[in-house]
């Protein structure tokens, strides 16, 4: 019988690989991809049937790289609301304007898709024990879903992550061991023990089954828009693998004929402080990794990417930008998005907005486009970054009288801005 998976294929030189533990070819070094029959895909899914299904990432099953579905480890991730962002539209002059809100995925980030896939995959593979490295957002994502899994757990993280991803990592009872050094040390060390230990750690030996489940967010943002696409999609970039699960997402889309046309401008955002992707595709350099990123997005401090190339190539060849926003645009970027759009993102998932103001700027993105923001990450997350935006909050007595007081005071001060 034909199958729908027809196993780990070599983009480079075409050599496919069964389905195990082998993150690059073993021939010429290339990031090994999954490779899917679309005409069984064809014949399986149709968007009358997806109609049926419970709105979670798992509706995309066909798309996804696990077989057996007695293994798929799930906390309810994806289904996310894509929202319509009047209020900006008015701000920026701009046309059309959604956010993909995935802040409020079950660990409040994007992750919790490749991070649900990625275990699936170990658990169909029979690894039981799993983990990553991570710059905090995939730590808590891979500690809830191995606890869910019942596997044991060991993650990686440089030592100076947010205290609130640590928190949300360590209470799921798995072993997180901080790295004295970047994330790039902590990731070498990562491969060093998948290597030795043979741990699936999702982010490395697991990478080409990880990274499938990051497409499901547009997925669901293309079946929101009713299967019409975006004219740009703008997205944060660490390592680059969401970029690209976004790129191969949209192919897969147009392959089995669920989108007409896949002409959808991809640009990436990285912090200015750690923007290794940026600079190269800017300058048409080689990528140099950052040794010491210096930036508060920490979810995006990564110095060394691994799918920088990969990156550059999707969005060249969507013809999309890419941009490096100082800190201070990230911070404003947050600020907006909370107060005119009642959505609270840490600076990872605020940075495509901050990306958006410069391209409207610079004339990149016309006011008639559409735009789909993806908003990554949750405001809590970093939440002593975002608590120095914030002014102090006036401590009054419980007494009409001194609300009286405060009120007119305010209207006072707001009158003498004014
Ligand atoms: C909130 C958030 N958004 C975006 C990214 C970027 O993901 P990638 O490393 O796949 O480029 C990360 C990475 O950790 C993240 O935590
Ligand atoms: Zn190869």
């Amino acid at each position: 019988m034909s199958k729908r998976i027809i196993g780990l294929e070599c983009p480079e030189c075409g050599i496919i690989y069964p389905q195990e533990l082998t993150p690059i070819c073993k021939e010429c070094w290339g990031p090994l991809k999954i490779k899917y029959d679309y005409e069984i895909i064809k014949d399986k899914i149709s968007k009358e049937k997806l109609k049926n299904r419970p709105f979670n990432q798992w509706r995309y099953i066909e798309l996804l790289p696990i077989e057996d579905l007695t293994k798929i480890i799930s906390l309810n991730d994806g289904g996310t609301p894509l929202i319509r962002c009047k209020n900006l539209e008015t701000e920026l002059g701009l046309k059309e304007l959604y956010v993909k809100n995935d802040t409020i995925n079950p660990t409040l980030s994007f992750k919790d898709r490749p991070a649900s896939v990625g275990i699936s995959k170990c658990n169909e593979l029979g690894i039981n024990t799993v983990g990553c490295a991570s710059t905090g957002n995939l730590a808590a994502s891979t500690a809830a879903h191995a606890a869910k899994a019942g596997f044991p757990c060991y993650i990686f993280v440089p030592a100076n992550i947010e205290y609130s991803k640590i928190t949300q990592t360590a209470i799921h009872g798995v072993n997180i061991i901080g790295v004295n050094g970047t994330y790039d040390a902590a990731n070498q060390l990562g491969i060093l023990a998948a290597e030795v230990f043979k741990w699936g750690l999702l982010n490395i030996n697991v990478r080409p089954y990880y990274t499938e489940g990051s497409k499901t967010i547009a997925f669901e943002t293309c079946e929101q828009l009713n299967w019409e696409s975006p004219d740009n999609i703008i997205i944060p970039m660490g390592s680059g693998a969401l970029l690209c699960s976004v790129n191969r997402a949209l192919i897969d889309l147009y392959k089995i004929g669920f989108i007409e046309k896949n002409n959808i401008k991809i640009s990436g955002a990285q912090p200015s402080g750690c923007s290794p992707i940026v600079t190269s595709k800017n300058t048409k350099s080689d990528i140099f990794p950052i040794e010491n990123p210096d930036t508060l997005t920490k979810s995006l401090a990564i110095g060394n990417p691994a799918s920088g190339y990969e990156a550059i190539n999707v969005i060249n060849s969507t013809n999309g930008c890419a941009i490096a926003p100082s800190d201070s645009e990230i911070t404003d970027a947050i600020k907006l998005l909370a107060k005119r759009e009642g959505i609270y993102a840490e600076p990872a998932g605020a940075i495509p907005l901050a990306a958006l103001i410069n391209l409207i700027q610079s004339g990149d993105i016309s006011k008639d486009e559409s735009v789909v923001l993806l908003v990554t990450g949750n405001g809590f997350k970093a939440h002593q970054t975002v608590t120095n935006l914030i002014s102090e909050i006036p401590i009054i007595e419980p007494t009409l009288d001194a609300l009286e007081k405060y009120t007119n005071k305010k209207e006072a001060i707001a009158f003498a801005k004014n």
